[in-house]
C-alpha cells in the first residue's frame, strides 16, 4: 500500500519553532520516525514537505492514480486553504489529517479545519504519534478482510 505523507509550512522548523508546543525533535527525526514505523507496518511511504500552497496542491494532483492513501499535516493551511481541500476532493484518495498539537485546544482561529470536512480520520495532539495513528489506520485497512 503506497502512502503519501504531506507536511505543510513550518513543519520543517520543528525542534526549533515553539518547542513548548511542537517538542524538541527535528523534522529529520520526524522523517526517520515515519520511515521506521511505516516499515514495521509494511506500508510504502513517501514524505513531502513544502512551505508553498501551490506545491502542496500539485503534489496532491500528482498523487492521483498513484497513492492509496494520503496523510496530511497542512499546518497553517489547514485553517485557510479551500484550494487544498478541493485538490484532495479532486483526487479522491482516502485521506487522514494529522496535527502535532491539539488544534481544538488552541487559539480560536485554529479550531476551523477545511480539511476535516473531507478527511476520513483526524489525529491531533499526540506529537509524532498523531502520524503513527494515521499509519496504523492504513495498516488496519490493508489487513482488514473487507478491503
Ligand atoms: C499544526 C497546527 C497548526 O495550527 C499550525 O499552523 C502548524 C502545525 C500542528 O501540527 O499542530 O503549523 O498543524
Amino acid at each position: 500500500m503506497k502512502i503519501l505523507i504531506i507536511n505543510g509550512p513550518n513543519i520543517n522548523m520543528i525542534g526549533v519553532r515553539e518547542p513548548e508546543i511542537y517538542g524538541n525533535k527535528t523534522y529529520l527525526e520526524l522523517c526517520g520516525f515515519l520511515k521506521d514505523k511505516a516499515k514495521d507496518l509494511e506500508l510504502d511511504v513517501d514524505i513531502f514537505q513544502s512551505n508553498y500552497e501551490g506545491d502542496i496542491i500539485e503534489k496532491i494532483q500528482q498523487a492521483y492514480n498513484f497513492y492509496d492513501g494520503i496523510i496530511i499535516n497542512a499546518a497553517a493551511y489547514t485553517h485557510t486553504s479551500i484550494a487544498i481541500l478541493d485538490a484532495l476532493k479532486a483526487v479522491n484518495i482516502d485521506t487522514v489529517e494529522v496535527h502535532l498539537s491539539d488544534i481544538a485546544k488552541r487559539e480560536d482561529f485554529r479550531k476551523t479545519s477545511y480539511i476535516s470536512s473531507y478527511a476520513t480520520k483526524v489525529f491531533a495532539g499526540e506529537g509524532f504519534d498523531s502520524y503513527l495513528r494515521a499509519l496504523e489506520y492504513f495498516s488496519n485497512k490493508l489487513n482488514s478482510p473487507e478491503k
